[in-house]
C-alpha cells in the first residue's frame, strides 16, 4: 500500500494541498491560486491572503481527498510549510496541519519552503542523480544550492536584495502588465527583439554566486520614463529585452557554480523555473558545455504541496517529528 503523506502550502498567495505515496508518487495535487484577490493591488496583500487561505484550506484538502480517493483515515503523515513566507499565510495552512494530525493521531512535520521546491525535482519521472548545482528562483527568493544528498544542500550564494520573481512582477507592473507578472512578461516577450534594447547584466561580479535584480528594475524604470511609448511593440521588445539580462546571469552563474564544484549536473526550482527562455538558454549553455540538465515539469515550478509532501515523507521517514511549540517563520534565515 505505501505510506500516504498530506502535504499543505500556504507560504504565499497558494493556496495548497496534495496527497503524496511514499513521497515519490503524487495522487492529487491541488492549488488554489488568489490571483484574482491580489491582482487589482499589482501584489499579493498579506492580511487578504490569510484570509483567503483560511476560506481555502479545508475545500482544497477534501478536492485532494477525493481526487486521490483517500479518506481522511488512509493519511499516514502530515506536512506542512513552516517557513520562510508571510507570517500569516504560514500561520493558517501550519495551525490547520498540527490540529488535524493531532485529531488523526498521526505523525507530521514542518518543512522549510526553499528545501520543498528543490524536492520538486525528486517527484519527476527522472529525478536528478545527486550531486547537482540547482537554481532555486521564485518570487520571493534567488539563490544557487549545491545538493549532494536530497537532505544536505549548501547554499553558494543568493539575492543581496529582490529576488527574480519579484523583478519580473514589478516590470510587469511598472508596464501594467497584471500581476503575477512573470509569466505575463515570459508571454509577451516572444514577439519582443531581446537585443533591441539592451538592459545592464546584473553580475555583481563574474566570479560571486550572489545576485541582484534591483539594478535593472531601476534601468527599466529609468527607460521607460524616458521612452514613453506604450506600442505593444515597444513594450515586447522592453520586457524581451530585460528578460534576457536576467537569464542571461542566472544561467551563467549556475554553469559555473557547478564547473567550481566538479558537478556536471545543474536543475532549475521555484516559480521562475517555468520561464521558457530560462529553460531554452539553460539546455543550450548547458548542452555546449555536456552538463545534464533537470527541468522540473511546470506544475511542480510555482507553489504546489506535492513538494512539501515529498519533502515531510523524506523527513518523517528519518525520523524527524514536529512538535507543537513548533512556529512558523518568515524570514530563510
Ligand atoms: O515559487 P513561486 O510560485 O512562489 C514563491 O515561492 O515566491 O514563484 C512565484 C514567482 C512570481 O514572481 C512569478 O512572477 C514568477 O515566479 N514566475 C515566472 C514565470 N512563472 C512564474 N517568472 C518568469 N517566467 C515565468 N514563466
Ligand atoms: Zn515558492
Amino acid at each position: 500500500m505505501g505510506l500516504i503523506v498530506l502535504g499543505i502550502e500556504s507560504s504565499c498567495d497558494e493556496t495548497a494541498a496534495a496527497l503524496v505515496r511514499d513521497g515519490n508518487r503524487v495522487l492529487a495535487s491541488v492549488v488554489a491560486s488568489q490571483d484574482e484577490v491580489h491582482h487589482r493591488f499589482g501584489g499579493v496583500v498579506p492580511e487578504l491572503a490569510s484570509r483567503r487561505h483560511l476560506e481555502s484550506i479545508i475545500p482544497v484538502m477534501r478536492q485532494a481527498l477525493a481526487q486521490a480517493d483517500v479518506e481522511l483515515a488512509g493519511i499516514d503523515g502530515v506536512a506542512a510549510t513552516r517557513g520562510p513566507g508571510l507570517i500569516g499565510s504560514l500561520l493558517v495552512g501550519f495551525s490547520f496541519a498540527k490540529a488535524l494530525a493531532f485529531a488523526l493521531q498521526v505523525p507530521w512535520i514542518g518543512v522549510n519552503h526553499l528545501e520543498g521546491h528543490i524536492h520538486a525535482l525528486f517527484l519527476e519521472a527522472s529525478p536528478p542523480p545527486c550531486p547537482f548545482v540547482v537554481l532555486l528562483a521564485s518570487g520571493g527568493h534567488t539563490g544557487l544550492y549545491f545538493v549532494s544528498d536530497p537532505m544536505r544542500m549548501e547554499r553558494l550564494g543568493q539575492t543581496r536584495d529582490d529576488a527574480a520573481g519579484e523583478a519580473f512582477d514589478k516590470v510587469a507592473k511598472m508596464l501594467a502588465l497584471g500581476y503575477p507578472g512573470g509569466a505575463v512578461i515570459d508571454r509577451l516577450a516572444r514577439q519582443g527583439d531581446p537585443d533591441r534594447i539592451r538592459f545592464p547584466r546584473p553580475y555583481i561580479d563574474k566570479e560571486s554566486f550572489d545576485f541582484s535584480f534591483s539594478g535593472i528594475k531601476t534601468a527599466v524604470g529609468r527607460y521607460v520614463r524616458e521612452h514613453p511609448d506604450k506600442q505593444p511593440q515597444h513594450v515586447a521588445d522592453i520586457v524581451a529585452g530585460f528578460q534576457e539580462a536576467v537569464v542571461e546571469v542566472l544561467v551563467y552563474k549556475l554553469i559555473r557554480a557547478a564547473r567550481q564544484k566538479g558537478c556536471r549536473r545543474v536543475a532549475l526550482a521555484g516559480g521562475v523555473a517555468a520561464n521558457s527562455r530560462l529553460r531554452e538558454r539553460l539546455l543550450r549553455d548547458a548542452g555546449t558545455e555536456s552538463m545534464e540538465v533537470h527541468l522540473p515539469s511546470l506544475p511542480l515550478c510555482g507553489d504546489n504541496a506535492a513538494m512539501v509532501a515529498a519533502l515531510g515523507y523524506r523527513l518523517l521517514a528519518a525520523g524527524q517529528r514536529g512538535s507543537l511549540d513548533d512556529d512558523v517563520f518568515s524570514r530563510p534565515g
